[in-house]
C-alpha cells in the first residue's frame, strides 16, 4: 500500500504532519519555504517509523525515487556513523548524527513555543535543517546551533546556504552553550542528555524555555519541557516519547558482560530467590524509564533462550553489582539471583511497586527541576520527589 506521503512528496508529509498534530499552523509556511531535501546528503540510511533501526544505504545517485521517497517521509534518516569513522555502504556500529524524524522535529518545536523577536540556541546543528527552520522563523542572526562534529557543522553550514538562510553555527561541545550570544528566550537540544547542563539553564533568561529529550542509563527517554524561573532554577513536565542519539560527552561505555561474573559460572557467589513480578512487565518504554528514575548507574540486557524463555540480566555500571531473573512463559514466580553490595533486582522491584502503588502514572506526570543543587525528577509537583532506590 502507498501512503499520501509516498506518493505527493512535501505536501503529502506536511498533510501527514499536521494530521498527527505535529505541524502546527504557525510552522507550515516555514516547512514548505526549507524543503528538507535541501538539508539531506545524498547517502542516507533511513529509520523507521516506530522504532531505532535504520535499513540499508540509499544513494542518490543510484536511486533517486528512493532518495527523495525517504526524505517525505516521517523518518529519520541517519547521515553518519561512529563519529564519522565507517566509511562504506553498509551499517555501522552507532549512528552518530541524523536528519531527525520530522514529526519530532515539529512537536519538539511546538513545545519551544518561538515567537518573532526571539533568540534561540541549538545544541546539534546535524543537518542544519532545524536551524534552518528556527532560522526562517526568528531571523539568521537570532539563531545559534552548536555542533560537536566539524565536518557535519561544515555540511550543515553548506546546507543553510543553500536553502538561502543564515543561522550561527558554531563548532563546540554544546554541553557549554555559546556564552558570547546568550541570554537566549529560547534553548532546545536535537542530542539526548542523560542531565541538563547548567549553563543551559544559567544562559536562558528568566521565563526562557529549554526543550531537551532527557532519558535514563537504564532505558526509557522523554522530551522534557523546561521554563526557566526568576530564581534561576528550571522546572517543567517531560511533554513526549524520544528515542534521539545521545549528547556525545554523555555517551556511557557500557563495560563488557565478562566484567561482572568474572570467571565464575552463573549463579556464582549470587543469591538466590524468587519473584511473582514478571520480568515481563517491565520492559516497556515508560517502565524502563520509572526503573531507570529510581534505579541509578544501572542497565539491562535480555538473554534469550529458544521456546520464548530468557534472562533479564541488570548491571551496575561500576561492574560490582548484578542479578539475573528468569521469565519462562506462563510461570506465576520467577528465580531470581543477585551478587554485590546493590541489589539491583530488588531496587528494580521496589521502582516498579512504587509506580504501581501511584496507579501507574505516564510520563506527562512526571517532571524535571534543574537548579544548583544538580537536577531532581518529581511526580506531578516539584515537591514531590521520585525516590531513588540506590546507595
Ligand atoms: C540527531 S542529530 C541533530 C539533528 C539536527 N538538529 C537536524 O536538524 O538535522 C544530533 C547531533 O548532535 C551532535 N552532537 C552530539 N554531541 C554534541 C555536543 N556535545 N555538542 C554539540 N553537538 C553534539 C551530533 O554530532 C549530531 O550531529
Amino acid at each position: 500500500m502507498t501512503t499520501r506521503t509516498e506518493e505527493a512528496g512535501p505536501s503529502g508529509l506536511a498533510s501527514a504532519l499536521v494530521e498527527a498534530g505535529a505541524l502546527t499552523s504557525d510552522w507550515l509556511p516555514t516547512f514548505k519555504a526549507v524543503p528538507r531535501e535541501l538539508f539531506v546528503p545524498d547517502r542516507i540510511w533511513p529509520g523507521i517509523a516506530d522504532g531505532t533501526r535504520q535499513t540499508a544505504l540509499v544513494d542518490r545517485a543510484k536511486d533517486p525515487e528512493a532518495w527523495f521517497k525517504a526524505v517525505y517521509s516521517d523518518i529519520p534518516l541517519t547521515t553518519q556513523w561512529d563519529d564519522g569513522q565507517h566509511i562504506g555502504d553498509g551499517l555501522g556500529t552507532t549512528p552518530t548524527s541524523s536528519s531527525s524524524m520530522p514529526r519530532m522535529v515539529f512537536s519538539m518545536l511546538a513545545d519551544l513555543d518561538v515567537r518573532e523577536g526571539q533568540r534561540a540556541l541549538e545544541i546539534g546543528t546535524g543537518t542544519g535543517w532545524n536551524a534552518g527552520l528556527l532560522s526562517h522563523r526568528l531571523g539568521g542572526a537570532n539563531v545559534v546551533s552548536v555542533e560537536y562534529d566539524e565536518e557535519v557543522a561544515k555540511g550543515a553550514r553548506e546546507n543553510l546556504g543553500r536553502a538561502g538562510l543564515s543561522a550561527v553555527v558554531i563548532v563546540g561541545d554544546g554541553r557549554a552553550g555559546c556564552v558570547g550570544s546568550a541570554p537566549y528566550d529560547r534553548i532546545i537540544a536535537t542530542c539526548s542528555v542523560g542531565s541538563v547542563p547548567r549553563t543551559w539553564v544559567e544562559q536562558c533568561r528568566p521565563g526562557g524555555v529549554i526543550v531537551a529529550p532527557w532519558g535514563t542509563e537504564y532505558g526509557g527517554e522523554y522530551v522534557v519541557r523546561l521554563v526557566v524561573a526568576d530564581d534561576g532554577a528550571a522546572h517543567g513536565p517531560f511533554t513526549r516519547s524520544s528515542a534521539f542519539m545521545r549528547l556525545r560527552q554523555q555517551r556511557t561505555e557500557r563495560p563488557p558482560f565478562s566484567a561482572y561474573l568474572k570467571g565464575k559460572e552463573w549463579p556464582a557467589d549470587g543469591t538466590r530467590s524468587m519473584t511473582a513480578l514478571s520480568p515481563a512487565d517491565i520492559g516497556g518504554w515508560l517502565e524502563q524509564f520509572v526503573i531507570g528514575l529510581q534505579v541509578a548507574g544501572a542497565f539491562w540486557r535480555a538473554e534469550r533462550y529458544d521456546g520464548g524463555s530468557y534472562t533479564l540480566w541488570t548491571y551496575s555500571t561500576d561492574t560490582l553489582s548484578w542479578a539475573s531473573a528468569d521469565y519462562v512463559p506462563g510461570a506465576s514466580e520467577y528465580v531470581v539471583v543477585q551478587s554485590g553490595p546493590r541489589k539491583l533486582w530488588d531496587e528494580t522491584e521496589a521502582a516498579y511497586r512504587w509506580w504501581e502503588e501511584h496507579d501507574r502514572p505516564g510520563f506527562d506526570r512526571f517532571g524535571l527541576t534543574v537548579d544548583g543543587d544538580g537536577e531532581r525528577v518529581w511526580l506531578d509537583s516539584p515537591d514531590r520527589l521520585v525516590p531513588l532506590r540506590s546507595a
